[in-house]
């Protein structure tokens, strides 16, 4: 491992995709390693042991090449399974819960905060949790909306479409007039930002993996771990199923300029 090994981020599947997003505006020469859990996507809808079990061969895929920090950019990993990763290995970890939760309660003028996220995120309470912390008067109101994943992995992410309008006002419904701002407790969920905004209108929405991007690189500069690169990162990806889906509907995420060619890897052998 040396300043100039990669970052490792992985994910259930596509929703990953928006923190490497950001991790690309603000440390565009990095390598990062991708790994997108394609073949088991969900994670959001299983016991804790078994996102737990993924959670750690995740990272030992990542850590077997040789990254020098990881990201979980998971909500679902986040709120159940840090422990896994930290248990593993020295290299700082980063999650997408912690300054989520900060950036909402600094971002709510009514201290009235929403969550959504898969339904293993809303049952950990992780997100109301760190808010109330801060405050205990702060109110939280939280609701799991499982089915935004499938409708991104499926590609229903163009702008108006109904089936995603249609979810998005059964899902927000319960929160309107009742939160000023909302956190988008899912990596998946960025994506359908207009949609959720739309069903929301006036709510601020907080990107998790805007945030947890954000910390990573604060921290990798602080313990001077940055590349001495001068030219543009590469970033490598790999799935647990077949390539040609994820390298299609990643182009959503990241932006038709972007060349996502992905390997595909055994990760029940890790
Ligand atoms: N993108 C993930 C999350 O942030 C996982 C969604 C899922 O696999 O259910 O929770």
């Amino acid at each position: 491992m040396s300043n100039e090994s990669a970052i490792g981020v992985f994910d259930s599947g596509l929703g990953g995709l928006s923190a490497v997003r950001e991790l690309k505006k603000l440390l565009p020469n990095e390598n990062i390693i991708y790994f997108g859990d394609t073949g088991r996507v969900p994670y959001g809808s299983k016991s804790r042991e078994i996102i737990r079990k993924y959670t750690a061969q995740d990272a030992k895929f990542l850590l077997s090449h040789g990254v020098k920090a990881i990201l979980a950019a998971c909500g679902t990993v986040s709120s159940n399974a840090m422990e896994c990763i930290e248990a593993i290995t020295d290299i700082p970890v980063f999650g997408v819960v912690e300054d989520a939760a900060r950036e909402a309660y600094e971002a709510s003028r009514t201290k009235r905060v929403g969550v959504i996220g898969t339904q293993a995120t809303v049952n950990s309470g992780i997100f109301k949790r760190k808010i109330e912390e801060r405050d205990a008067h702060a109110e939280v109101l939280q609701s799991a909306c499982p089915l935004f994943v499938p409708l991104v992995e499926y590609g229903f992410t163009a702008e108006g479409d109904e089936i995603t309008r249609l979810a998005c006002e059964r899902y927000l419904a319960p929160f309107r007039g009742e939160v000023d701002t909302l956190i988008l407790g899912c990596t998946h969920f960025p994506i359908l930002e207009k949609a959720i905004s739309a069903a929301l209108p006036g709510v601020t929405l907080i990107n998790p993996a805007s945030a947890a991007a954000k910390a990573m690189a604060k921290t990798l500069k602080e313990q001077d771990l940055l590349s001495a690169r001068e030219k543009n990162g590469e970033i490598r990806y790999f799935v647990s199923d077949e390539p040609a889906h994820f390298a299609a509907e990643g182009k959503i995420f990241l932006g038709k300029d972007f060349e996502i060619s992905a390997k595909k890897i055994e990760i029940d052998k890790f």
